[in-house]
This record gives C-alpha cells, sequence and structure tokens, in this order.
C-alpha cells in the first residue's frame, strides 16, 4: 500500500532494495501517527474553542481538580504507540545492520572527492559501483581523510565512511537500472560534487562485466604486498612462533593479552597492522612494528583479503557475536 502511496506521490526515490519497502513502512506509520494526532488535537481545539467560549462577563468556571481515568488513557495509549515504533524500527534497524552470510564483500574508500570502489575479484571502480540484483552486497567502508557519507537514496542505505575504522552496510538490489549515489556528509569544497551511481545488473551480465577488464583480484595483490612488507617473516611458517599464525584467523574469537577478546573482523585486522601495540595477542610481545604510513587504505584492504583467503571462520561457525 505504501508503496503505491509513495510512487504515485513521487514524495520519495524509488525502491529499489529489500530494505526500502521496510524503512518506508515504519516512516509512513509514523508520518500516519502524526497527522492523526494533529488533525485530531487541532479539530477539538476548535471545537472546544466555539463550544466552551466564555459567553457573558459573569460566567465563572466550575473548578477542575482533574480525572485519573483520563491521565492513564493519556498515557497507556501513547506509550503503546511508541513501543509500537520502538519495535518496529529496533527489527528494520537490525534487518539493515546484519549483513547476510552470502553477502558478497566490495571495499569503499571515501576521499576528497570522490568513491573508490573495489570488488574482490579486482576490478576496481571510481563513482560508480557495478553489481547483481537479487546479490546481498556488503560494504566495507572507510576514509582516506576527512568524514564522508555512502549514501544510495533508493536503497534507503547510508553509512559515515570515518578514517581510521571500517563502517559496513549491505544491500540487496531489487530493481536494474542505474541509481544515485551522494556523499552526504559535508567534507570540503567539491562535497556537492562528490557524486556517482550504482548499477544494478542481471548476474549474467555482471559476470560479462567483471571479465570486461581483468585485473588482479584483491588477494592476489594482498599477498605480494604481505610478503614484500616481509609480514611472512614472523607471521609466515619460518616465523618460529613469534607471531600468531593467520590460518583461519578471520572470523574467529581472539583472545587478548591483558584479558578480555575479540572478533577477527576487518577492524580487529586494520587496527593490528596501523597500531599493533593496542591488542596483542595472548601469549604474544608487542614486537610488531606499526605500518602507518607505510601502507594506504587500499593496501591495507588488500592485506586483509590476502588473510581472508587463509581461512575464513565466519559463516555458521558458533563464533558469531
Ligand atoms: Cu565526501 Cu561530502
Amino acid at each position: 500500500m505504501w508503496e503505491k502511496l509513495f510512487q504515485s506521490l513521487e514524495f520519495f526515490p524509488e525502491q529499489a532494495s529489500t530494505i526500502a519497502p521496510e524503512v518506508d513502512a515504519v516512516y509512513g506509520f509514523a508520518v500516519a501517527i502524526t497527522v492523526f494526532f494533529s488533525v485530531l488535537i487541532f479539530t477539538l481545539l476548535l471545537i472546544f474553542m466555539v463550544r466552551f467560549r466564555r459567553k457573558s462577563e459573569a460566567e465563572i468556571p466550575r473548578p477542575m481538580h482533574g480525572s485519573a481515568p483520563l491521565e492513564i488513557f493519556w498515557s497507556i495509549v501513547p506509550f503503546i504507540i511508541t513501543m509500537i515504533l520502538f519495535g518496529w524500527g529496533a527489527y528494520v534497524f537490525f534487518n539493515n545492520t546484519r549483513p547476510p552470510t552470502n553477502s558478497m564483500d566490495i571495499h569503499v574508500v571515501g576521499k576528497q572527492w570522490m568513491w573508490k570502489l573495489q570488488h574482490p575479484e579486482g576490478r576496481r571502480e571510481i563513482n560508480e559501483l557495478h553489481v547483481p540484483i537479487g546479490q546481498p552486497v556488503r560494504l566495507i567502508i572507510t576514509s582516506e581523510d576527512v568524514i564522508h557519507s555512502f549514501y544510495v537514496p533508493a536503497f534507503r542505505i547510508k553509512r559515515d565512511a570515518v578514517p581510521g575504522r571500517y563502517a559496513t552496510a549491505w544491500f540487496e538490489a531489487t530493481k536494474t537500472g542505474s541509481f544515485h549515489l551522494f556523499c552526504a556528509e559535508y567534507c570540503g569544497n567539491e562535497h556537492s560534487r562528490m557524486i556517482g551511481r550504482v548499477v544494478v545488473m542481471e548476474p549474467a551480465e555482471y559476470d560479462e562485466w567483471l571479465q570486461d577488464d581483468q585485473q588482479e583480484p584483491l588477494s592476489v595483490t594482498g599477498e605480494r604486498l604481505f610478503a614484500e612488507l616481509r609480514c611472512d617473516t614472523c607471521h609466515g611458517a619460518e616465523g618460529g612462533g613469534r607471531a600468531p599464525s593467520l590460518e583461519g584467523l578471520f572470523g574467529s574469537r581472539v583472545a587478548l593479552e591483558g584479558g578480555g577478546q575479540t572478533v577477527a573482523d576487518e577492524g580487529y585486522i586494520r587496527e593490528s597492522i596501523l597500531d599493533p601495540r593496542h591488542r596483542v595477542v595472548m601469549g604474544f610481545r608487542p614486537t610488531m612494528p606499526t605500518f602507518q604510513g607505510q601502507v594506504s587504505e587500499e593496501e591495507v584492504l588488500e592485506v586483509i583479503s590476502y588473510i581472508k583467503t587463509l581461512g575464513v571462520a565466519r559463516p555458521g561457525s558458533g563464533d558469531e557475536e
């Protein structure tokens, strides 16, 4: 019902992802409630103004001492309405936050003033993202400089690209075509020109597109970097246990020196490369030097892609949060 209404009114961008109708339904509900009560309150106000106006100078109203049933009624009704909004909103929010396990990963790096996107198979894009229809896509978003925000209205997703950390967002496109991509965070002079598009294609078309421009897969570049940066002298087989093995590391739980544990996700691995002494693996000494300034955000992503190929503990291993 909302879909028809929104489309006919064109208040909203079209719904082109699985999450879009869900987001619009919550939003529509909130708007409907607001309209209903605004109309009700203003109508009653007008009626009461006329009906209970002072009719003579001598008229003194009867004192009013409140009404417990009325107080309870107008406390409980808003409580129920807000709890519905909260529960429904939280449900959609969690759906929107947790990517399905069969998602394909796309790396997004924001930079003054462009979006750089990388497919795991190696194809790189600027200000354009090609994806297949009906396939969940997980975006791993970061920034090289200031805060940007990755915004695709037709998919109802918006996620800040914050330097120094990874944010994730996901969508599954339900329509083929081209959709606007915006930067939704003021990031300097050419913020308004930091725009692009997401092109949704049929799966076969997408495969063809991927083959069109053969580039080295991220993980292969990452493997070479891993060797060039001499990471394997400690993390490799001949490391003699100086550093933790990276086999099957990705997605697993890691016990930390000084107590506590963490999941070895993209964020933790990135931190371990750039700030290795912050969270050291249990049983190891903080001897690893930082690679801050020696590797770009894209190179970090390449190394992470390589580490993923050493074994992933993610889906269905019981190791999830
Ligand atoms: Cu990037 Cu605004």
